[in-house]
Formats: C-alpha cells, sequence, structure tokens
C-alpha cells in the first residue's frame, strides 16, 4: 500500500454541480489537477464557459472540465443532463451533488437579543417560496439526480480493473460513489442568525443520504455526506464587510474558515479507495465548529 495508489482518482470520471463558484470549484480543481474528467454543471446564468477553460489550464494526468447548464430544480432538467450524460459516458465514477442555496428572511434580526415581536416578524416575513425553493435545490435535486445517473453509478462500481496478477471491482477502488454536500447547520441549533429553511433542508439531506445509501445498497453505490463549516462562496463571502457570520469565524475551534484543501482532502477520501469501505455516513468538515455551536452562536 502507498499513499498515492490509495487516494488516486486519475482516470476517473465525475460530475459536480454547483462547479462554477464556491465549494464546487474547489472539488472541481481539486478533480481537474489529480487527473478526472469532470462534468461541471451550473445555472445558465453562471460563467460556465470562463471557469471550464480556467479549469482546463490547471488540468494534470489527464484532468478535464465540459460544462452543462442544469436547473437542478426541475425535474425535467435533470433527465435532460442524465440523457446527455448517458450517451457519452459507459459510467460516472463519482456524482458530487453539492449545489445548494439559503434563503435568509428578508427582515433580519439579532435572534439573541430581539424582542418577540421583532422575533416575530423577522420569522413571519419568510416567504413560502424561500422553503419550497430551498428543499427544491438543497433536499430533492439530490434525490432526482442520485436517481437519474445511478445506471451509471452502478455500471462504475460494477467495472472490472485486470492487471497481470489482479482483477478488481470497482467498488473496491471507491468508484460508484455520491458525495451530497450538505451543511453543518443540519447539527447544531444556532440562533443568532435565522438560518431555519436552510437548517431543515440540510437536515432532511442528512437523512437522505442514509435513506440513498441503503437503496442503493445492493449495487454498492455508495452515499456519504460532507458537512462543511465556513468557507468562502458566493452563498459566504468570508472577509465581504456586513457577512452574516462575520463575527464567528474566529470562534471556531480552528480559528479560521475552511479551505479549498480543506475540501479536497475530504472529497478525495471519500471517492477513492481509501474511502472505499465508507458508505451512508455524513462527515462534518467545520474545525470543531458543532463542538461549540449549540443554541447560541
Ligand atoms: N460556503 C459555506 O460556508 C457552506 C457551508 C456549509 C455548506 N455549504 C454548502 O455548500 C454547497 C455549495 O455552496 P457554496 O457555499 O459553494 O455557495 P455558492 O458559491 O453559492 O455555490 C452554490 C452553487 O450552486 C448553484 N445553484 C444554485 N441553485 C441551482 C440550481 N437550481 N441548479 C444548478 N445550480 C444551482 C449556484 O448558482 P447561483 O449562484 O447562480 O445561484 C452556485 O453556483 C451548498 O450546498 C451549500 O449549502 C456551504
Amino acid at each position: 500500500m502507498n499513499v498515492t495508489d490509495l487516494f488516486s482518482v486519475q482516470g476517473r470520471v465525475a460530475v459536480v454541480t454547483g462547479g462554477s463558484s464556491g465549494i464546487g470549484l474547489m472539488i472541481c480543481q481539486a478533480l481537474v489537477r489529480n487527473g478526472v474528467k469532470v462534468y461541471l454543471v451550473a445555472l445558465a446564468s453562471d460563467p460556465i464557459e470562463e471557469t471550464v477553460r480556467e479549469l482546463n489550464e490547471l488540468s494534470r494526468d489527464g484532468g478535464s472540465a465540459e460544462g452543462y447548464p442544469c436547473d437542478l430544480s426541475c425535474k425535467e432538467s435533470i433527465h435532460e443532463f442524465a440523457q446527455i450524460i448517458s450517451r457519452k459516458e459507459t459510467h460516472l465514477d463519482m456524482l458530487i451533488s453539492n449545489a445548494g442555496i439559503r434563503r435568509d428572511p428578508p427582515v433580519a434580526c439579532n435572534v439573541l437579543t430581539a424582542s418577540l415581536a421583532e422575533l416575530q416578524a423577522s420569522m413571519w416575513s419568510s416567504r413560502p417560496s424561500d422553503w419550497t425553493d430551498t428543499f427544491a435545490v438543497n433536499t430533492t435535486a439530490h434525490y432526482f439526480l442520485s436517481v437519474a445517473l445511478l445506471p451509471l453509478l452502478a455500471a462504475a462500481a460494477e467495472k472490472t480493473t485486470t492487471t497481470t496478477t489482479t482483477t478488481t471491482k470497482g467498488r473496491d477502488e471507491g468508484r460508484g460513489v455520491i458525495v451530497v454536500t450538505s451543511s453543518c447547520a443540519s447539527m447544531h441549533n444556532v440562533t443568532n442568525v435565522d438560518l431555519t429553511s436552510y437548517a431543515t433542508s440540510k437536515a432532511a439531506t442528512d437523512h437522505l443520504v442514509r435513506l440513498l445509501a441503503a437503496k442503493y445498497s445492493r449495487f454498492y453505490v455508495r452515499v456519504v455526506g460532507i458537512n462543511p463549516g465556513f468557507v468562502p462562496s458566493k452563498m459566504n463571502p468570508v472577509g465581504a464587510q456586513g457577512n452574516i457570520f462575520s463575527a464567528l469565524f474566529d470562534k471556531v475551534p480552528a480559528r479560521r474558515a475552511g479551505n479549498a484543501d480543506d475540501l479536497a482532502g475530504t472529497v478525495l477520501y471519500l471517492v477513492s479507495k481509501a474511502g472505499a469501505y465508507v458508505d451512508g455516513v455524513s462527515l462534518c468538515v467545520d474545525g470543531g465548529r458543532i463542538l461549540l455551536a449549540n443554541g447560541q452562536e
């Protein structure tokens, strides 16, 4: 055993959603730099072409990127995307189902100090569509995307690699895996900002990880979750003026926000041979945040 073989993803095929920014982009960069063919999925309004060009400039060991616009809140769009990939590939080694949104109440308040009337006004200002949109992207999309791509993922798990001395199944090398991006917000009860619809959708997502892992277990298509803490992105512009979390970054035990290496290390572990025996669990990557974020800040 050596570390390079254990964590190798060279020659694999991946779909990464929400790949044009933030955590998705960090994951795409790690994969393309390590020899993976990445299909990047993002909204048509995102800078897909520009991101794909930049990713291909990072390419090493045969890694590459192609971009596809797809609105993941629409089942029909997911179906069309899956058909495109199915025509191009015989198998899919990994689905990084990462896209997500957060819809804060239009009327903000400090939940720790607000009067009852202020708290009620803030919470009531949430629109029903904020909740349905959030669940459509943060929870439901993972379900339909995983179902649509299941045959390709199962083919990767079943694929055999033969050398002069051994024959190995893809599943034993970590192939055929779904990594769902949840959030550590599903695991704590922070109250100083109101993330209720977001955190609720992510808690549902954590259970979805276990449900899908059980559903796909006969084919050993693994399903795992990652639950990041604070990571710089469009959704969480760490360092920007007015960020609602800015008072909290120094309170994380790690005393910093997460970075590209933290996310890359986690994902490379889960999708490679190193993670081939990990299924149906959610891995918190939050610098220790949930140890302390327990109903206060
Ligand atoms: N950054 C953090 O601190 C943090 C912490 C915990 C968990 N997360 C999770 O990490 C994941 C990635 O978020 P991020 O922080 O990297 O934020 P981000 O930079 O905003 O990335 C999310 C991406 O998903 C895309 N997206 C949204 N709705 C979509 C849809 N219907 N179809 C296709 N793509 C869609 C977004 O496009 P638009 O920008 O055009 O909407 C964006 O490119 C999310 O699931 C988020 O909940 C983030």
